[in-house]
């Protein structure tokens, strides 16, 4: 009889289980008769006002009122303005203080860069097709005369900016306490950007790039120990063939391997260096109090209200 109860759901504890499950159903039948609608409530409330929505405050984390806080809280929570200072000294930006050379500089190498990778496109590290391929580009490639071209000023550009960067960088002392390091950082740059637009004159193969390199690798015979007519370099043992001039060329002439070495150094080795030190560059200008800057001028109209923000660096 027992068995029977059992199996046919009139055992007691079975009862006492169905009635609260039922039971249990119908209370969350009953909740979601009033949740759901309280739910679209706030659904359209949000599309009313979209800041107030989950998904809105997920990705802005703060309030837009136009107060100093939030514009500062603005920026740093920004991924990309995040890379510029929240709070800066308006003087140290000024156009007639930084002739805004530095960042003309890394434009360029941005410019540099994109150029650089579309042109790659159409170009073969080769004897027998790199001359052919800047004919091809110069004549045959839709936009690829000014592609190049934009290459090549963009390059010229850089050395002169760079130049320019670092006379002014020198004009107003910012080489000094604390920025010896950077100003060390910026010799390495400009020398890798003069690196960088010697490599690139050899890759059309052309006969200026040629001797251009011939020239220049010539002087490195006389590079003092490493070179075979330098300073102490035949007591080394340097010869044609194995000295620091022969490391560069891939060989005793320029030839396909000195062609193919440029490249690879063009392309890959000396960009990745540079935009490695570019990096600790600005993250030293930060780190250093941000760009030095004359002494803060104050406006006429702030002349009675207290000072804000940091004072410049060595005030
Ligand atoms: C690829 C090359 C370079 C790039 C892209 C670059 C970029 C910059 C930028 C954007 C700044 C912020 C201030 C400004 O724009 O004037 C700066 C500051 C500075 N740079 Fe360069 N720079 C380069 C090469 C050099 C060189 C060759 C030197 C010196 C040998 C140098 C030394 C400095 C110093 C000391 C500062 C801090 C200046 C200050 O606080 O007033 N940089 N650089």
């Amino acid at each position: 009889m027992a068995e029977e109860n059992k199996s046919n759901g009139k055992n007691g504890n079975q009862v006492g289980l169905l009635e609260k499950v039922t039971t249990g159903v119908k209370e969350d039948i009953n909740a979601l008769k009033t949740d759901i609608p309280a739910k679209a409530k706030d659904q359209i409330e949000g599309l009313k006002d979209p800041t107030k929505t989950q998904v809105y405050t997920s990705i802005f984390r703060h309030k837009h009122d136009d107060t100093p806080r939030n514009r500062a809280l603005g920026v740093l929570s920004n991924v990309f303005l995040h890379l510029h200072p929240a709070k800066i000294n308006r003087d140290a930006v000024r156009y007639s203080y930084t002739w805004g050379m530095g960042g003309i500089t890394f434009y360029l190498f941005i410019i540099l860069t994109y150029t650089g990778v579309l042109l790659m496109f159409y170009y073969h590290p080769s004897k027998v097709q790199a001359f052919r391929d800047v004919l091809y580009l110069e004549h045959d490639v839709p936009f690829g005369k000014i592609l190049r071209n934009m290459h090549r000023w963009a390059a010229h550009l850089m050395v002169i900016a760079v130049w320019l960067h670092m006379f002014r960088v020198f004009l107003t002392g910012s080489y000094k306490k604390p920025r010896e390091f950077n100003w060390n950082i910026g010799v390495l740059l400009l020398v890798f950007t003069l690196l960088l637009s010697f490599t690139g004159y050899l890759l059309p193969d052309d006969q200026l790039g040629f001797w251009a390199v011939t020239v220049g690798t010539n002087m490195a015979r006389a590079t003092p120990l490493l070179g075979h007519e330098g300073p102490f370099g035949p007591q080394l043992g340097m010869t044609p063939y194995n000295d620091v001039r022969f490391g560069l060329l891939g060989g005793s002439i320029v030839d396909a391997n000195a062609l193919l070495r440029s490249y690879i150094w063009h392309c890959i080795g000396i960009p990745i260096v540079a935009s490695v030190l570019m990096i600790v560059h600005f993250w030293r200008v930060r780190k250093d109090g941000g760009i030095s800057g004359p002494a803060q001028v104050m406006l006429e109209a702030e002349a009675d209200k207290p000072r804000r923000g940091p004072k410049a660096a060595g005030e």
